[in-house]
């Protein structure tokens, strides 16, 4: 992600989420202040239509966004942005991955179920806007999953 991106990656936030990451947020983000943060994106005809966010610390993962256009959505984009994603955790060194989602997100905990991600934790009332539980989805060692991830590839 750079600069350029960020008007149409806020807009793809502001339609995806009721508590929407800030302009802010985004731009520390790619600043390189925060030297573990990987921000990516995905484009159609060089415009923006999906975005992933993820930490990498010490072997320890921590997928922190990702949302895909509406206009983009159910073409498997999100699979791609997982799969390079996830990709990228391995190649630094990755073990553990997390993630936090909504009890209500039945598509975003589809998606994550497809990948092995499973539920480690449940946090009542995490989501301070609705006061909606969290699902802390994780993956044990992701050094081990590489057969089930080509498989998915190849599919896909
Ligand atoms: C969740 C989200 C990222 C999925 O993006 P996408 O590009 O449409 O997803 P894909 O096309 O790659 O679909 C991958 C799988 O996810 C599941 N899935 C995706 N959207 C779904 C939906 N609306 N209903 C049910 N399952 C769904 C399916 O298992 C799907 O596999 P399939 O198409 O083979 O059935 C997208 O809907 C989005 O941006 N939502 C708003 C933001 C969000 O919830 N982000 C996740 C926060 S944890």
């Amino acid at each position: 992600m750079i600069e350029d991106d960020i008007s149409a990656v806020l807009q793809i936030e502001h339609q995806s989420f009721i508590s929407p990451w800030s302009e802010r947020t985004f731009c520390e983000g790619i600043s390189g202040k925060y030297p573990h943060a990987h921000f990516l994106v995905g484009k159609h005809q060089g415009n923006p239509i999906s975005y992933i966010n993820f930490m990498v610390v010490d072997g320890d993962c921590h997928i922190t966004n990702l949302a895909v256009s509406p206009d983009f959505r159910r073409l498997g984009v999100a699979k791609y942005m997982l799969a390079k994603s996830l990709d990228q955790m391995k190649i630094l060194g990755g073990r553990k991955v997390f993630l936090e989602v909504r009890a209500s997100n039945i598509a975003a905990q589809k998606l994550y179920r497809e990948f092995g991600f499973r539920i480690n934790n449940i946090r009542k009332k995490y989501y301070s806007d609705n006061g909606e539980d969290a699902y802390i989805l994780w993956i044990r060692d992701i050094q081990e999953i590489s057969l089930k991830y080509a498989r998915k590839k190849s599919q896909g």
